[in-house]
């Protein structure tokens, strides 16, 4: 697993902190820097998931997820222009969104997201180096992170609520009422939403092939391991087309997983 020493811990943190003054003004700023300070011990050593083959699991990986979608959704939202796209939104709502659209995973204001897997097993066959919090409320991450702005009092308006609430994209059965619907009149009214989810599944991704990258002489046995789990099957053996069906369903999830890091 990778570890960030504590000087990359706090340049990260600063390089956050400094976006957050570049980018916002007036009471939002204000609100915001008091939300950060609030987090600040739990988040700077966040993971942005909890099983090793996943993107970004180890200490410190939530903030620099969370950069790393900022720079990516900045890209994106170019590259829309550039194709053909209309740009309805300012730098500050991409930042905005891109900036908070994982912020569930710092978990509520009671504890934590995730905690430190302490099953050995589980450690060591599934790769789950961080489980979730069963203490506090379960409650799907994008919920929770408008759930915390509101909390601090940040204001957000519409196009972020879309943005932060859809960015799973389709991976969340949910999100079809706004994203799947064949009526015009009810589509998206501005395509920030997707921007925001097309970046956050981008970076996610190339987060995931930096991981298989990371340790080349390590690689053999990490693509191992990673094939072991996704072929660990636990419980009865079910009839021949039920266990076709729980397949094809739990490869679904696991590629959903794969890219968000198992969001609840
Ligand atoms: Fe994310």
């Amino acid at each position: 697993m990778k570890q960030l020493t504590e000087n990359q811990l706090l340049d990260n943190w600063n390089k956050l902190l400094q976006l957050v003054e570049d980018t916002f003004e007036g009471e939002r700023k204000e609100r915001l820097l008091e939300m950060y300070k609030f987090f600040e011990d739990r988040m700077i050593v966040a993971p942005a998931s909890g099983k090793e083959e996943y993107h970004y699991c180890y200490a410190g990986g939530y903030v620099n997820h969370v950069l790393h979608v900022c720079e990516t959704a900045l890209e994106v939202s170019k590259t829309y222009e550039k194709v053909g796209g209309y740009k309805d939104w300012t730098d500050e709502e991409l930042i905005f969104s891109a900036m908070h659209h994982d912020l569930g995973k710092v978990g509520d204001l009671i504890g934590e997201y995730y905690i430190p897997q302490d099953n050995d097993w589980r450690r060591k066959t599934l790769g789950e180096i961080f489980t979730h919090n069963t203490e506090i409320d379960n409650m799907r991450v994008t919920d929770r992170a408008l759930f915390l702005l509101q909390h601090f009092g940040v204001k957000v308006n519409l196009k972020e609520t879309l943005a932060i609430k859809v960015s799973d994209g389709l991976y969340d059965e949910a999100n079809t009422y706004y994203m799947k619907v064949f009526d015009a009149s009810r589509s998206l009214k501005n395509h920030m939403p997707y921007i925001i989810h097309w970046a956050d599944h981008m970076a996610t991704q190339a987060e995931f092939d930096e991981w298989k990258r990371e340790d080349e002489d390590n690689k053999e046995e990490m693509e191992s391991r990673l094939s072991n789990i996704k072929n660990i099957s636990v419980g009865k053996k079910e009839p021949k087309k039920k266990q076709k069906d729980k397949v094809l369903e739990s490869k679904h999830q696991d590629l959903f997983d794969e890219l968000f890091g198992d969001k609840k």
